[in-house]
């Protein structure tokens, strides 16, 4: 029986917004082995000078990261800023009572900035709004961002930089619905604190994107209200709503494999939202959405038990999830889905960046590799250019049981009109049945195909190791062509995929027609 077919057309004129190098975030909470033993370990063979692993950020700049949330999570809302700064010899160790573990402090805020120099990132940083409010954020803000000739400003000339930091990116507090969020509020009193702090922050640089918190999944009985209340208070003064969204293979493939839509709703969802205020508020000003943290992570299934009793151990084993084929598919499916919601996502954190639910894992003193989800991302960020085209998709559909009929076939494209590259990228969610893709490329003319890959095993539950992290990879996806503007390839069951279409040189339609 021939395979089902699945119908996308792309067209030059249709498109839904920019690629953002933002889309590509990702984050770095001090929670587990994420900071300690990930990416930084004084003493280990690759360390630099100031104690970062070369080789993990070697595999942080493939994977094409544009921005790192830091330094929490859930971390964050017990934190003080000023214990990461000045000689580590006279920096304090705390209790982190979000991972129930020993921070030291030997990483703070000015070593992070180093870091994320050396990576080339963009840091999107969080305040404490849980145990603290305005004045600690009022400081942070002139630490990082004044330039000089005031205590602040003057104390982090003398700790690092002489330059001011300029960081743009501020989340206001972190999943301040949740009840387990240290300092949770209700929302009248979230967005009350939420305003004030922004508002106060725009003082003192007005150059600031600021975050407010948004639901800490779709699941929550509060998600809807909650972001009504926030933003009656704080729509003027912020630039972004938070999502967040963590996704599991709670046992059927099929409504795992349905997370893109999921998380297509979700983000419809929350635009409805903010549009409902700011129609009420018959404000002319646009909120969008920082989906600053997603993944897949095996939530019911914990890997290491959180540390809990007189148990208060510096960088434990926490969240160490192994990332399947199919979990990696879903990953790439999350990252069409952002793409395709371009117009209002301006900025997402795959959350998070090494071993606490990451595409990059480490042994303490050894090696660094990647997981599953390291492909789909690495791929989607180093080819995803230009703009997002509005695709239209027709597609078969198969049943989940939790989420009803899900379309089999997700796709996104992207056009940069510099170079004329296309890039599509496609998934069939299917478990059984191979896709016959046919892309209706014909508003581009003078295209060639330049590379098809595809990540896809038999066993879609294979996870890479240390020992085997390369057995299963993205490899040609053989049959692929491109025949009068007609993109056609085979889709297995559980695959990702990507095309490359390049321009043929002095053959598209504008210049033919001049
Ligand atoms: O990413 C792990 C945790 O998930 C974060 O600390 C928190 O914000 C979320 O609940």
């Amino acid at each position: 029986m021939a395979a089902a077919r699945g119908r996308v057309t792309g067209n030059p004129a249709f498109v839904v917004g920019p690629v953002r190098r933002e889309t590509f975030g990702a984050f770095v909470e001090h929670l587990g082995r994420c900071v300690y033993t990930g990416i930084y370990e004084p003493g280990h063979p690759t360390a630099d000078d100031a104690g970062w692993r070369r080789d993990v950020l070697d595999l942080v700049r493939e994977l094409g990261v544009g921005l790192v949330r830091y330094p929490g999570g859930n971390f964050v809302s017990g934190y003080r800023w000023e214990d990461g700064i000045g000689p580590k010899e006279d920096r304090p160790a705390r209790l982190d009572l979000a991972w129930h573990s020993t921070e030291t402090n030997q990483v703070g805020l000015d070593d992070f900035m180093d870091w994320c120099a050396k990576a080339g990132v963009e840091p999107m940083l969080a305040v404490n709004l849980g145990t603290r409010g305005v004045q600690e954020a009022l400081d942070i803000v002139e630490y990082c961002n004044h330039p000089g000739g005031t205590a602040l400003s003057d104390l982090r000339r003398k700790n690092s930089s002489d330059e001011p930091y300029g960081v743009r990116f501020w989340c206001l507090g972190n999943e301040m619905d949740g009840e387990w969020q240290i300092g949770h509020k209700p929302a009248a009193e979230y967005a009350r604190l939420a305003a004030t702090t922004a508002r106060a922050m725009r003082m003192a640089d007005d150059g600031l994107r600021l975050v407010v918190c948004g639901s800490s999944n779709s699941g929550m009985a509060t998600f809807g209200e909650w972001e009504r209340q926030v933003l009656s208070e704080a729509y003027e003064v912020v630039d972004f709503v938070s999502a967040h969204h963590y996704f599991e293979n709670a046992g059927v493939l099929e409504d795992h494999l349905a997370a893109g839509v999921v998380m297509d709703r979700f983000v419809r969802d929350i635009v409805a939202h903010i549009d409902h205020v700011k129609s009420v508020r018959k404000s002319s000003k646009a909120v969008n959405i920082s989906f600053d943290e997603w993944n897949v992570w095996h939530m019911n299934s914990p890997r290491t038990p959180l540390p809990s009793g007189d148990d208060w151990p510096e960088a434990p084993e926490l969240l160490e999830d192994l990332y399947t084929v199919a979990d990696a598919v879903v990953v790439g499916d999350l990252l069409i889905t952002l793409l395709n919601h371009t117009d209002r996502v301006h900025a997402a954190c795959l959350a998070q960046l090494v071993n606490v639910i990451a595409p990059i894992m480490t042994r303490p003193g050894g090696a660094a590799w990647k997981q599953t989800i390291f492909h789909p991302f690495a791929l989607t960020s180093a080819h995803a250019r230009g703009t997002v085209l509005r695709l239209a998709v027709v597609s078969p559909s198969f049943a989940s049981p939790r989420h009803g009929e899900i379309p089999a076939l997700s796709a996104a494209a992207t056009h940069d009109p510099a170079s004329g590259e296309v890039t599509v990228f496609a998934v069939n969610r299917s478990t059984a049945d191979p896709l016959h893709l046919d892309v209706d490329l014909g508003g581009f003319d003078g295209l060639q195909l330049t590379e098809a890959l595809s990540f896809t095993n038999d066993d879609p539950l294979w996870h890479a190791s240390e020992q085997d992290s390369t057995s299963v990879l993205p490899r040609t996806l053989e049959g692929a062509a491109l025949d009068g503007g007609r993109l056609a390839a085979e889709l297995a069951p559980v695959s990702w995929s990507v095309f490359r279409l390049a321009r043929t040189a002095g053959m598209t339609k504008g210049e033919r027609r001049a």
